[in-house]
């Protein structure tokens, strides 16, 4: 049998700090009806000190710990994200220092909201080609500390977070089977972090405009996401002949428990099927998808087919079929 990348440990870390509804309601003028009613979320987490790479050094030692594996072993890892330390080095070289991980390279890759099943398509090529043996790729996101709190329109919705797996062949048929990825970057009108980068590098100016913070077009992002994300869910079922009762679990993105019913509703999935968390996290970005796999680890069994999918800024967008790989 052909080798496949499966997924074989998933950890996550979230920082300690919890930001609610109640407390954003005494910063912007919002409140707990509104957000709750339009989002799902109810509360998200704030890292008060340290960067992304803190998050996912911690995340990637304690899944070294459950898979009993050693730093030296790791080939690469790829770390999605959209608030990485630096602009350079990237995120991933200072992951590798931090856990000690001296024979691995890696790199950072950007696709927002998308960026950990673009990451765990890139990584399970490696796999499946034989060239490696112990992949990670890492979902993080720093979200606050590119946020504006002073525009509620984003600043309710995101939160801090980090999410990894670990990717290893596999001779018995688990892991990652199919992936479909999309990118319309005529997009990035909608969504995106406009200065900072070489179109608008930092200057007085930049700051005074708030150009290093997110600027989203909520109601455009939303008709995109909605119809985008259920496309592509559906899509990747009729690909691989899966009707709805063979899909065990639907892993979405967590931006709006709006679009995750309509993205399950499409799929013809049942509310069971479904993991959310969004009302804990709020839009951890890259961190969603993986943090949604360790909320959810106990209750999933070998064999359970799983579909990944998600759209972000970019415009991003995609769903990964996978089968899990083992019992916990
Ligand atoms: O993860 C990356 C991709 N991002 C997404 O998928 C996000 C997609 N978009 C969304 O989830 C939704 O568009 C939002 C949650 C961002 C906004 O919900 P909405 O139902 O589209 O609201 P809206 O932007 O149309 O605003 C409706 C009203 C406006 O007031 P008026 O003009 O009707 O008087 C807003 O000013 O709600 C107002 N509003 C708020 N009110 C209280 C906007 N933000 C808030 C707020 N609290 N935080």
């Amino acid at each position: 049998m052909k080798t496949t990348a499966a997924i074989t440990g998933v950890q996550g870390y979230l920082p300690d700090h919890i930001l609610s509804n109640e407390d954003l309601s005494k910063i912007v003028d919002t409140s707990d009806e509104w957000i709750t009613s339009r989002t799902g979320i109810k509360e998200r987490r704030v890292m008060k000190d340290g960067a992304s790479s803190d998050m996912g050094a911690e995340a990637v030692k304690g899944l070294l710990e459950k898979t009993n594996t050693s730093a030296d072993e790791i080939d690469l890892v790829i770390v999605a994200t959209v608030t990485p330390d630096y602009p350079f080095p990237s995120t991933s070289n200072v992951i590798c220092d931090k856990v000690g991980m001296k024979n691995a390279w890696g790199y950072d890759l950007i696709a927002a909201c998308s960026g950990f099943i673009y990451g765990l398509a890139t990584g399970a090529q490696f796999i499946e080609t034989g060239r490696y043996k112990k992949v990670i790729v890492v979902g993080v996101d720093k979200m606050t500390s590119i946020i504006d709190y002073q525009d509620r329109t984003t600043c309710v919705i995101f939160g801090d977070g980090c999410g990894a797996v670990m990717l290893e062949p596999d001779t018995e048929g688990f892991g990652v089977q199919d992936f479909l990825l999309h990118a319309d970057g005529s997009g990035r009108q909608y969504l995106i972090q406009p200065a900072g980068g070489s179109a608008n590098p930092a200057s007085k100016e930049t700051v005074e405009q708030r150009g290093h913070f997110v600027k989203q077009e909520g109601k455009q992002v939303f008709k995109f996401a909605v119809t985008n994300m259920a496309d592509v869910s559906a899509e990747i079922m009729e690909k691989n002949n899966l009707t709805s009762d063979d899909v065990d679990w639907l892993v979405p993105h967590q931006a709006n428990l709006r679009i995750i019913d309509a993205t399950a509703n499409r799929m013809g999935l049942s509310k069971e099927k479904v993991m959310i968390n969004i009302q804990k996290y709020g839009n951890t970005t890259a961190g969603t998808l993986p943090l949604c796999l360790w909320d959810y680890e106990k209750q999933l069994k070998k064999g359970d087919n799983i579909i990944l999918s998600a759209f972000g800024g970019g415009f991003t967008w995609g769903a990964v079929y996978l089968k899990w790989a083992y019992n916990s």
